[in-house]
């Protein structure tokens, strides 16, 4: 969180992927189930070239189970792996254990093909700050392994977590730069918390939110706010100001904690599982929200 990226974070982040893809087999790579576009960097595609894949829709618990299949049958259309997760939990890890096994069966056979037996695949988590990593890597390592924290690309020293005899994962995940081109990735990545947008203010945000789910979640908003919400952004957040006590000394609404509380709603989940993009909308480069 409140990871600035600058130019210099980027090249960094790059540089030590590109240093630390040359030693792995598979990509374990994590996106946020709520924005599985906008919480990736494409340019993985281009990084990982020749290698397994596995794209986890992490924080599905959180995101819209219609959608989650959706985009998990297009991750799986586009030749990867791909499994949902909710990486806190320990009890998951045994069908991603299963899929691991299978991204990498492949690659084993080659290397039975050639000659090479016992050596076993090697694994890294990659992904965009705060989409999960290090609670993956502690719920699959079963401690406390991996290092919390953003900073970019891993550390020097490398450890390698044995997960069985035949696959071992890098305990230190690779850090994906977000890629800021399209404006929305960076709304769809302040709302969801895993950037602080220093450009946009909280109420245009929470104003963007429930316009967002007045199109695609039309009974959200009002069944967490009692109210029917039918203004249009301001409005809307001007209502729920209004009925949630959101008030200023002199009687005016508080904008500004209204959309506070809003936007922790969406992000905590208490106004309902909610994605953000939809694989259709994507192919049809249709812009949603
Ligand atoms: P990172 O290494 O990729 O940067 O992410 P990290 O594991 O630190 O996870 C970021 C936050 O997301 C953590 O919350 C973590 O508990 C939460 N999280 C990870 N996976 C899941 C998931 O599958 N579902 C849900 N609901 N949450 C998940 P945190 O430490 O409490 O941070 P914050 O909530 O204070 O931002």
């Amino acid at each position: 969180m409140n990871y600035q990226w600058y130019p210099g974070h980027m090249m960094k982040a790059k540089r030590m992927m590109q240093e630390n893809i040359k030693l792995i087999d598979l990509i374990i790579e994590l996106v946020d189930a709520r924005a599985p576009m906008s919480s990736r960097n494409p340019d993985i595609d281009e990084l990982g070239q020749g290698k397994s894949r596995l794209i986890l829709l992490n924080k599905a618990d959180l995101a819209d189970e219609k959608e989650n299949q959706a985009w998990m049958a297009w991750f799986q259309e586009k030749g990867c792996f791909a499994a949902c997760l909710d990486a806190r939990k320990r009890s998951d890890m045994k069908q991603i254990n299963g899929i691991i096994q299978s991204a990498c069966r492949e690659k084993m056979e080659r290397d039975r093909k050639r000659g090479i037996v016992n050596r076993p695949v090697r694994a890294m988590v990659a992904g965009i700050p705060n989409v999960g990593k290090s609670t993956f890597i502690n719920s699959f390592a079963g401690r406390t392994c991996a290092k919390t924290g953003n900073k970019p690309g891993v550390t020097k020293g490398k450890q390698w977590i044995r997960l069985n005899p035949q696959v071992e994962l890098l305990d230190t995940p690779g850090i994906l730069w977000p890629k800021f081109e399209d404006p929305q990735v960076g709304v769809k990545l302040a709302a969801l918390g895993s950037i602080r947008d220093e450009l946009l203010l909280g109420e245009e945000l929470a104003c963007w939110l429930l316009e967002y789910l007045k199109a695609h979640y039309p009974e959200a908003a009002g069944k967490r706010y009692q109210t029917e919400c039918k203004g249009k952004g301001e409005e809307a957040l001007t209502q729920i100001a209004e009925i949630r006590g959101c008030v200023l000394k002199g009687g005016e609404p508080d904008l500004r904690r209204a959309a506070s509380m809003i936007l922790e709603d969406f992000r905590s989940g208490r106004l309902g599982r909610i994605t953000l993009e939809s694989p259709e909308t994507r192919e049809s480069g249709e812009q949603n929200g």
